[in-house]
């Protein structure tokens, strides 16, 4: 029998208002108990995309509005096959961003707070909300708990209440200081659980820990991903990561602040490749933790000197004191990335640095290489 994309998109609309209301009021973690909630696995439920058969893939991505999550974005759209919901508070993200999808037909923008629950009908969930930078991250140490503990819960619970896949995007921070390198997924970190950093840290350890639960206890299908310091276009401009630090400084003609002793190193992966690696983890069968990031890896005194030859010859650094608790040592061990998901980064830091600086140039107004 053939079925009209109109009648499926009813029957698809139907079957879901026909499943019990979410009473929001009745926790503030999960949407609703469903009648199955009674310790036992759910049945296994095809994905919407899988019973409407012309039907797109229906995609909800939390802080899709920020830096990675709207590279994300741009790929999910412009594969054509999905639709995609951001929901976003715009804490750190900005419309912008995704300004050039939005009025499109298979294209959703949501402002919501995921510390409060939510209901989408969708097949996946990325679920990025969080801000990633230390200057923002500290701004509210409690909010950015909260956004780790309650935003995950809220959206877990979500994901098992429509049967969704997944994916958190969690972070190398959760080895907090490594006592090995490089890191692999093995290791279980040396995190202070009362440090200024702890909120983002410890907050990703618990997310982790949720999301593992979930599947435990309930069957969910989860996907992590350890994800290490990324950069590119539209990363917010003061948001005080070094790699935005210093095209910054540099293109408007101040000195890069090199945090002392600038021995410590960090690798940096471009955003593209991170998207890349973060589809191919939602796509796969493993549930991770899975490292995402670059191998190469860079002293801070190494990244002042390529932003200076690459992006700004004139520009120069001094170093400054550093903050608490800043790892002295951060590089992945990407082995897994590679056998599991056949991916590794291909753009290097000096085809990258340009990119984000153009991007820079023009969001500062800074029309031309200085030289
Ligand atoms: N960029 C990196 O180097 C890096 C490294 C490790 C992990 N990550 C993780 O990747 C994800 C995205 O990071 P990013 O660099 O794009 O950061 P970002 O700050 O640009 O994006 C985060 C987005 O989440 C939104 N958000 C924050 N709190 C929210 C809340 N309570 N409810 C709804 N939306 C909220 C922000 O408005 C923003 O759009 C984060 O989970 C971060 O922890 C990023």
């Amino acid at each position: 029998m053939k079925i009209s994309m109109q009648s499926a998109h009813n029957l698809a609309l139907q079957s879901f208002t026909q499943q019990p209301s979410i009473d929001v009021s009745s926790s503030p973690m999960e949407p609703k108990a469903s009648p199955e909630d009674n310790g036992s696995a759910p049945p296994p439920r095809l994905p919407l995309s899988k019973i409407i058969k012309s039907a797109r893939k229906r995609i909800l991505i939390t802080g899709g509005a920020g830096f990675i999550g709207s590279h994300l974005v741009d790929r999910l759209m412009e594969d054509g096959l999905n639709e995609v919901i951001v929901a976003d508070n715009f804490f750190t993200g900005s419309k912008d961003n995704i300004r050039r999808w939005i009025g499109h037909p298979n294209f959703e923008l949501i402002r919501h707070d995921v510390t409060s629950p939510l209901l989408v009908e969708v097949d996946q969930i990325y679920h990025l909300a969080c801000p990633a930078s230390p200057i923002f991250y500290k701004y509210n140490p409690v909010k950015t708990t909260k956004t780790n503990v309650l935003g995950t819960l809220n959206m877990l619970g979500l994901a098992k209440r429509v049967r969704a896949r997944f994916l958190l995007t969690s972070t190398s921070e959760v080895y907090g200081d490594p006592l090995e390198h490089p890191q692999t997924e093995e290791y279980w970190g040396n995190v202070n659980p009362i440090g200024v950093r702890s909120c983002y840290d410890e907050g990703k350890r618990v997310a982790e820990t949720l999301a593992f639960d979930y599947h435990r206890q309930h069957g969910l299908e989860i996907r992590i991903a350890r994800i290490f310091n990324t950069y590119g276009p539209r990363m917010n401009i003061d948001d005080g990561r070094v790699v935005s630090n210093f095209i910054a400084q540099a293109l408007r003609g101040v000195e890069m602040t090199v945090q002392a002793p600038g021995t410590q190193t960090r690798s940096f992966c471009y955003v593209s490749d991170m998207v890349e690696g973060l589809i191919r983890l939602m796509e796969g069968n493993d549930t991770g933790p899975i490292n995402l990031g670059n191998p190469g890896e860079f002293t801070m005194v190494e990244l002042a000197e390529s932003v200076k030859e690459l992006v700004a010859p004139s520009a120069t650094w001094k170093m400054v004191d550093n903050t608490p608790d800043d790892p002295r040592k951060r590089k992945p061990d990407i082995t897994k990335a590679k056998s599991i998901l056949g991916w590794e980064p291909k753009v290097t830091l000096r085809d990258g640095l340009p990119l984000m600086a153009a991007d820079f140039r023009e969001r500062l107004g800074v029309a031309t290489k200085q030289q």
